[in-house]
């Protein structure tokens, strides 16, 4: 039923060959499928503003979403180039599955997917990504809360883990060097908005 991408060199992991698909960008929102091989990555980056449904089709995949800690505990840390994030899922999930759902600020805004068997996703997202209104996609990468202590402030109350029990980590932005992607035209049915 779905054609899935190959994996150009599958011996390293961040080596990522996804196809997309996209289905229909309007202004309000835009639908896309995903195609993961195995192993395939997509790094984790985030949806300012943006609520996202994601409905794994086939396969089999791991994710880890973030959401920033909110308010921001006051710092005095070395460097103002990471931002502390809480982990809200870290885990596997199969078809079929729920629906994950990502809301501008909640449910794990910032996600990273790892195929652990060939997957399609099916991503609808409002309102889409906008770099003329400020929804540019921004990559990030994880550091581990111990490699970047703080030294005085509030945040000296933290651990690693907050109240709720969340795993606490600094994000950094990044661009990330080995991502590759694909677009294939969609050549199902028409979608159309129309009542
Ligand atoms: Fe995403």
């Amino acid at each position: 039923m779905l054609a899935l991408g190959q994996t150009k060199n599958s011996s390293r992991l961040e080596m990522t060959t996804k196809e997309s698909r996209s289905l229909k960008t309007l202004h309000y929102m835009n639908m896309i499928i995903f195609f993961l091989p195995r192993n395939a990555i997509i790094p984790l980056h985030d949806h300012p503003g943006m609520t996202v449904f994601s409905k794994l089709l086939i396969g089999s995949l791991h994710i880890r979403s973030y959401d920033w800690v909110d308010p921001e505990p006051a710092l005095s840390c070395s460097s103002s180039s990471v931002r502390l994030a809480k982990r809200v899922v870290n885990g596997v999930f199969t078809a079929p599955c729920d629906t994950s759902v990502l809301y501008p600020t909640t449910g794990g805004n910032m996600h990273r997917f790892r195929a652990i068997a060939p997957c399609a996703i099916l991503d609808i997202l409002g309102p889409p990504y906008s770099t003329e209104d400020g929804r540019d996609c921004t990559y990030y990468r994880a550091i581990p809360y111990s490699r970047h202590p703080v030294k005085n402030g509030a945040a000296d109350q933290l651990t690693g883990v907050d109240e709720e029990g969340h795993r606490l980590s600094w994000l950094t932005e990044t661009i990330p060097r080995m991502l590759r992607m694909r677009q294939i035209r969609y050549g199902g049915p028409p979608i159309s908005d129309d009542e």
